[in-house]
């Protein structure tokens, strides 16, 4: 239960998930609420039904709108969170792939990256199974609906919270300390190309057919039943045949009819495009 007009409180929601995507129940309604507060006393608003009104009707709705993911999404990760689909890539999706990738790139995109720690970890693990060396190239996309995270990304200076993972030598191998924190190092930046983007309103920039290999990790949790089915059909368009998708460790397709087929990989389950989609 929170402090606001529950009634006011749905109509917002609702708009927010007819965007975004995004549900909010329990503790996340009450993070939400507390994001809320100030930005609708910066307005000078008084009640959720005046931000409402302000989002569907104000000249400057859509610079609000742009400013919201930032006050509604959880965008919690850090380097090498569940490196063992890594490991997958390397050892069972890029050798099944080799014949395609002689005359053209490995394609990856990380769907909903945050501040670039996940697709900045898939570029050191390419880097350290010596993809360089056997004259193998890769290109990796990455997008997030909240542009600050996608600001950060660019920046790619990071606070000890993503480093929780990193033991000394990791630290040291892959990133310069600085005042502000650490600095991943440029040759894992290169070849990694982080943009804004909804995946609800996808705005061009994912390639059409070309990836081999989704990630998409601890997005689809949030996501209402629509914009779950919606976010797939994307994947679906978005991978070249007989490409692959892994989601998150509590995100499943299993007993959703989808143009996916789970697969074994090394033990784990992930996800590969029918041929026929
Ligand atoms: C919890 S983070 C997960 C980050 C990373 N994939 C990981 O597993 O560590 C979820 C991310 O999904 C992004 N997101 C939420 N809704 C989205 C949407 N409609 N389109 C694109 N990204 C979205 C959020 O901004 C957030 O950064």
């Amino acid at each position: 239960m929170t402090g606001f007009d529950q009634a006011e409180l749905k109509l917002l929601t609702d708009l927010i998930q007819e965007r975004f995507g995004l549900m909010f129940n329990g503790i996340r309604m009450e993070i939400l609420e507390s994001r809320l507060r100030p930005r609708l006393r910066e307005l000078r608003l008084t009640t959720l039904r005046d931000y409402y009104h302000y989002l569907r009707f104000h000249p400057d709705r859509e610079a609000e709108f742009a400013r919201l993911p930032a006050m509604v999404t959880n965008n919690e990760t850090y380097f090498f969170r569940e490196t063992h689909q890594f490991d997958l890539l390397i050892h069972h999706v890029i050798p099944e792939r080799r014949a395609l990738l002689r005359d053209r790139p490995l394609r990856l995109l990380s769907a909903g990256c945050s501040s670039g720690e996940e697709p900045y970890s898939l570029s050191i693990a390419l880097h350290n199974a010596g993809l360089p060396l056997a004259g193998m190239s890769w290109e990796i996309d990455a997008c997030d609906l909240n542009p600050e995270r996608i600001a950060r990304a660019h920046e790619a200076l990071y606070a000890e919270s993503s480093l929780r993972a990193c033991d000394a030598e990791a630290r040291r191998r892959y990133f310069t300390q600085e005042a502000g924190g650490f600095r991943l190092k440029q040759k894992y930046r290169e070849k990694v190309r982080c943009f804004p983007s909804n995946l609800l309103a996808p705005n061009g920039a994912l390639g059409w057919a070309i990836y081999d290999a989704i990630l998409c990790r601890n997005l689809l949790i949030y996501f209402s039943e629509d914009a779950f089915a919606a976010a797939i059909g994307l994947f679906a368009r978005s991978l070249a045949p007989g490409g692959y998708l892994f989601l998150g460790h509590s995100e499943s397709l299993l007993d959703r009819k989808t143009s996916f087929a789970p697969a074994m990989l090394g033990g784990a389950v992930v996800y590969r495009k029918l041929e026929a989609a």
